[in-house]
């Protein structure tokens, strides 16, 4: 008999995570209902989205329980369908959870074509990491030709598609991102004209060089020194999509802002939850998946070996250690 490997939340983390606050158990895989499917995961999607479910302050989204399977966006493929809109094959995406098999009412399953695009892309570039990219670009720093767009964590699953679209846009594309490695491929590959290691010893100098016509916009994805720089070179009515703060997750303070410089140079900071704007995701979705064919958006991915190794991933991604879309391969 086959089991369903299932990781639980065991309990909170006080302060940094740590593979014990996880708990891996075996069930029998479960059989679906009238109008269920199961569905067998092929890919696991590690966001940092989970650091904040960990811990049960209030915020946007429900604390994950203690004792049930961690959440998670999964992609795989329908094994056994009760359900008319599945049938057994298909290439499914949804919040199947940290384990290797669900069951699903179909609600929030959707089809995905896994033929021209590879199924794990639908977590990340045409996922949600993509419509989050897609949705902070377009609707909050709405760059215009020739304008300067920063953006931190700029190789990441978010930050990687936030940089090609400011390109596509017409716009200069300033990334920052830890390492050489990183920055070399920010260059290289997604077409950033600029990439500033933010691990440098000199990098305010460096942003500072690295911006001489200022910053018209900035995709805020990690908070701290990067942000801090950033602010300093802010033009006149520069836009600020408040994406993500990770550098604040796992227990450090948040950055300091100085309010004062922006009120003088009139600066739009506007914070954002993409699932705050499902209406759009169609519109989004479809975009990113033709520039993801086409190969105009350009990707890459982390993908750790067997459920097993989410734990330690996490907490790897939550450190930075992943060099694009964080994922655990799962089938
Ligand atoms: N608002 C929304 O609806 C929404 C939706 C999705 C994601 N997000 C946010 O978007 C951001 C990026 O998410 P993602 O999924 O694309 O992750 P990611 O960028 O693929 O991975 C996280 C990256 O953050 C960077 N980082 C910079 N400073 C860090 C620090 N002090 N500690 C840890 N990591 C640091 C690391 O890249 P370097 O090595 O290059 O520094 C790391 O690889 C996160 O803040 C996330 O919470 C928000």
């Amino acid at each position: 008999m086959p089991t369903n490997t299932q990781i639980l939340l065991d309990h909170r983390p006080t302060h940094k995570v740590s593979p014990a606050n996880f708990r891996i158990v075996e069930t029998p895989v479960p059989t679906p209902g009238p109008g269920q499917v199961l569905v067998r995961h092929s890919f696991l999607s590690l966001d940092p989205y989970m650091r904040g479910r960990l811990s049960d302050a209030k915020s946007y989204a429900k604390p994950q329980e203690i004792g049930a399977v961690m959440g998670g966006g999964t992609v795989g493929v329908v094994e056994a369908s009760n359900n008319p809109r599945f049938k057994l094959g298909d290439a499914v995406v949804g919040m199947g959870g940290w384990q290797r098999y669900s069951v699903s009412d179909g609600g929030s399953l959707r089809v995905v074509d896994a033929k021209t695009i590879p199924i794990q892309a639908y977590l990340g570039p045409v996922g949600m990491p993509g419509v989050t990219a897609w949705y902070g670009l377009n609707k909050i720093i709405a760059p215009k030709k020739g304008e300067t767009v920063v953006v931190t964590a700029a190789t990441g699953a978010v930050g990687s598609v936030v940089g090609q679209l400011a390109k596509l846009a017409g716009a200069s594309a300033v990334g920052v991102a830890g390492g050489p490695e990183k920055c070399a491929y920010a260059r290289s590959e997604l077409g950033y004209d600029i990439c500033v290691d933010h691990k440098s010893p000199n990098f305010v100098a460096e942003m500072k060089a690295a911006l001489p016509k200022g910053v018209d916009g900035l995709f805020e994805n990690v908070g701290g020194v990067p942000f801090e720089t950033a602010a300093r070179l802010f033009n006149d009515f520069a836009r600020v999509a408040v994406c993500g703060a990770i550098a604040s997750y796992d227990g450090a303070p948040p950055p300091a802002l100085n309010l004062f410089q922006f009120l003088v140079k009139r600066i739009k900071v506007e914070g954002f939850i993409v699932s705050d704007h499902l209406a759009l995701w169609p519109t989004a979705l479809a975009e990113l998946a033709g520039h993801v064919a086409a190969g105009r958006i350009r990707y890459r991915e982390t993908v750790a070996e067997g459920l097993e190794s989410a734990p330690e991933a996490f907490i790897g991604m939550l450190k930075g250690r992943n060099f694009g879309k964080q994922l655990v391969k799962l089938a």
